[in-house]
């Protein structure tokens, strides 16, 4: 973990993931937090020392941006009087390119980086970002940032990143959706209603955990408990038919990554 000192910008969901992370990371005492509206949890470490809360304006060493995007333009102003010459911006904000962030914070030292949700319990995936003259030591450095929240991958191109987003970032929503439509479904069976979300729901759950727990891949994984002529294989060849889950995914990742461009546009 890096031992530069911290500026994080927006306390929210993420930023207080990632603080909490840093935070048992033992960087306590590093960490400067601007958030205008700091609850019990940021209010608690401002208390223990371990973070800096709204502190006046200064230079930052690693300045981590983790504000909704469509509040970044009015924003970037006040954040831009925090960079300098060494300062390293990392910014998780969807949508708002590297080009953006050079334009607006007078810096090419930029990263980007996609979270998800599971990330809040440290399971969650990260896509990282960077700038093509981006250093080995920044990439090292933005990994160590990142890691709190769960693994990280890449760097990856940033013309990829609305395809990894749709997958990724949007991906916890799919998984929930799952355990929707199957509850919906037992109940069109006949299940009663609050049996058949408790099934959904730890079933998912537990796919999950055995994925997560294995080496094997996921196809290798849904075969092993497929008999051959047996119930799942039956359910099975229904949500496997071409036009059915794998067409609906080509096509529902599509509309994301068209959403995430126009989301792209708006904000850029
Ligand atoms: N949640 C996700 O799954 C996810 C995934 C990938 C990327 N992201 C990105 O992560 C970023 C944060 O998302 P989030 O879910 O953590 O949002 P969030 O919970 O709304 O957090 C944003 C925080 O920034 C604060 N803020 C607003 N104005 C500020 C200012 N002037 N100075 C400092 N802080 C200010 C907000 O305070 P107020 O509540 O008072 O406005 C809020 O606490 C977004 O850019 C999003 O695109 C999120």
């Amino acid at each position: 973990m890096t031992h530069r000192p911290i500026t994080l910008i927006g306390a929210g969901r993420m930023g207080s993931a990632l603080a909490g992370g840093w935070l048992k990371a033992g960087l306590g005492g590093r960490i400067d937090i601007v958030e205008p509206r700091a609850g019990d949890l940021l209010q608690g470490w401002a208390e223990a020392g371990q973070v800096t809360l709204n502190s006046h304006i200064a230079l930052a060493d690693i300045l981590v941006i983790a504000v909704k995007p469509q509040v970044f333009g009015d924003l970037a102003d006040e954040i831009a009087a925090r960079v300098g010459p060494e300062t390293q911006v990392l910014s998780i904000m969807a949508g708002v390119s590297l080009a953006t962030l050079t334009a607006k914070l007078g810096t090419r030292k930029t990263a980007r980086a996609m979270p998800n949700t599971p990330g809040l319990v440290g399971r969650g995936v990260t896509l990282l970002c960077l700038p093509e003259e981006a250093e080995a030591q920044v990439e090292a450095d933005m990994r160590a940032l990142l890691e709190p929240l769960g693994s990280v991958e890449g760097p990856i191109g940033e013309d990829l990143l609305p395809a990894a987003t749709a997958v990724s970032g949007c991906g916890p929503a799919y998984g929930f959706l799952l355990a929707e439509v199957m509850a919906a479904a037992g109940i069109a069976h006949g299940l009663d209603p609050d049996l058949a979300t408790r099934l959904a729901r730890k079933t998912v759950e537990g796919a999950g955990a055995l994925m997560a727990g294995s080496p094997e891949d996921a196809a290798t994984l849904r075969r092993n408990v497929t008999s051959p002529n047996g119930v799942t294989q039956a359910a099975l060849e229904v949500l496997m038919r071409e036009d059915a889950l794998p067409s609906i995914f080509v096509a529902a990742i599509g509309a994301a990554i068209k959403r995430d461009r126009a989301l792209s546009e708006e904000t850029g």
